[in-house]
């Protein structure tokens, strides 16, 4: 299950486990987008409506997945946005509604939906990838975008949550940045194709079952917090 995924890095990254023979289920926010986007990809590929800001969804999309699959192998916590207005994202600008949305919208939203599809990843011994960056780590935290930044440092914290709380039952729980890659988010002037981009998201919705946990990852290798 692939989040955000009726464009940008959740699409390649459904394209990309497709093509190693995995089935996915392709959710968006417009069920019409995602079986727009699950057509791209053929027949491994289910499409379903999913806004990670509502818990009614997420139980809506656990229980296709039950009816359809009886498992999980892998989450994907992919959907994110960017709330606040291009010229007032430095923190003594920042609007704190938009701060909220932003929190809501990138680490909540993770939360909702692995609360939801955590039985079946527990009775699959799955994994759940967080997709965060590097504006979120708080080793090197820099100015600006200040919703941003806090919705992923939340998102990295929820992972080591996880991580702590569902180890015991076998399911890994990992944080990746994708690096700074051209989709509508990253813009055109980014430095890597979605190709390269979605490469170590793949990496870590597929590691096996002795791979690591509670790490946050580029390109398959540890960064800092
Ligand atoms: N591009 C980069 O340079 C970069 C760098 C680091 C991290 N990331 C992270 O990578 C992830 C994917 O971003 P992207 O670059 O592929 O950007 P994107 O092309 O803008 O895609 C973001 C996706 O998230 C979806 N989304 C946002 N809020 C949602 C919600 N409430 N419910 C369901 N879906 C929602 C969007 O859906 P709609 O189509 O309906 O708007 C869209 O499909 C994000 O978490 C982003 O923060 C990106």
């Amino acid at each position: 299950v692939v989040t955000g995924a009726s464009t940008g890095l959740g699409l390649e990254t459904c394209r990309q486990l497709a093509g190693r023979g995995w089935t996915v289920v392709v959710t968006g926010r417009s069920l019409q987008r995602a079986e727009a986007a699950a057509r791209t990809i053929g027949e491994a590929a289910l499409a379903a409506s999913l806004d990670v800001t509502s818990s009614e969804q997420a139980a809506s999309l656990a229980a296709l997945v039950e009816d359809r699959f009886g498992r999980l192998d892998a989450l994907v916590n992919n959907a994110g946005a960017i709330f606040e207005d291009a010229h007032r994202h430095g923190v003594l600008e920042a609007d704190p509604a938009a701060v909220l949305r932003s929190v809501d919208n990138n680490a909540v939203g993770a939360l909702r939906v692995t609360q939801a599809l955590a039985p079946l990843l527990v009775r699959s011994r799955g994994v759940v990838v967080n997709v965060s960056s590097g504006m979120g780590g708080v080793a090197e935290m820099d100015g600006g975008h200040t919703g941003y930044r806090l919705s992923k440092a939340a998102l990295n914290a929820l992972t080591r949550i996880l991580h702590a709380e569902l180890s015991h039952t076998g399911v890994r729980v990992n944080a990746v940045c994708p690096g700074w890659v051209r989709t509508d988010m990253g813009g055109s002037g980014a430095t890597r194709s979605v190709s390269e981009g979605a490469r170590g998201i793949v990496w870590a919705a597929t590691l096996e079952p002795d791979g690591p946990s509670g790490g946050f990852f580029r390109d398959g290798k540890p960064i800092a917090w």
